[in-house]
């Protein structure tokens, strides 16, 4: 059940200490990548949350959130589009300069790809402060589409980032 699943990902997620600065606890994804019950836990979850979302496209932030949003993509039968750090995406894009726990960053989106009220799930695997997720979310609003939600993964509550959204917010594992 939900108990039992959202208990496998608190036990594969490893936490170090003063990493990649002092003062920073980082909550290490990539645990749940190495247990495969847990991945597959972690994937459950997030379908019995967006089966009935009406998603036309899910955005994911770099870089883990790449690892996210094409296991939704599956199932959804939807496409997957990426917001990257600058300077990697060709074409077409819009840019949006921002700061988050451990630095400061710009990401960019592709226009051309972008429709106008598509219906957007934008996902990645953390949210701290925000940052990350409100500059997604500002560069999928000026192509002029919809964002209907932000799924992070791990969310941490302290350092209140859901508030810095002006979308609804839904994460899957919760530290303090
Ligand atoms: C991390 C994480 C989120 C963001 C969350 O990414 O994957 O995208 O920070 O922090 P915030 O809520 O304070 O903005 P990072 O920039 O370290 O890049 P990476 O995914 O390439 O490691
Ligand atoms: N990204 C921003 N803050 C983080 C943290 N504490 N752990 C893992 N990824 C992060």
């Amino acid at each position: 059940n939900k108990t039992e699943k959202i208990q496998l990902l608190r036990k594969a997620i490893v936490t170090y200490p003063n990493f990649p600065k002092p003062g920073v606890t980082f909550r290490d994804i990539f645990g749940i990548f190495r247990d495969i019950t847990a991945l597959r836990a972690m994937k459950d979850l997030i379908v019995e949350h967006i089966l009935f979302l009406e998603v036309d496209v899910v955005v994911g932030l770099d870089s883990r959130g790449f690892l996210v949003g094409p296991l939704i993509c599956m199932e959804l039968g939807k496409p997957f589009l990426p917001i990257r750090k600058k300077g990697k995406l060709p074409g077409k894009v819009v840019e949006h300069a921002f700061s988050l726990e451990y630095g400061e960053a710009t990401f960019e989106l592709q226009t051309d790809f972008m429709k106008k009220g598509a219906r957007v799930l934008i996902v990645d695997d953390l949210l701290a402060t925000g940052g990350s997720m409100r500059a997604a979310v500002d560069l999928v609003q000026l192509t002029g589409s919809k964002v209907i939600e932000c799924l992070a993964i791990i969310e941490l509550t302290t350092l209140k980032g859901r508030e810095k959204l002006n979308v609804p917010v839904h994460s899957v594992v919760q530290y303090g």
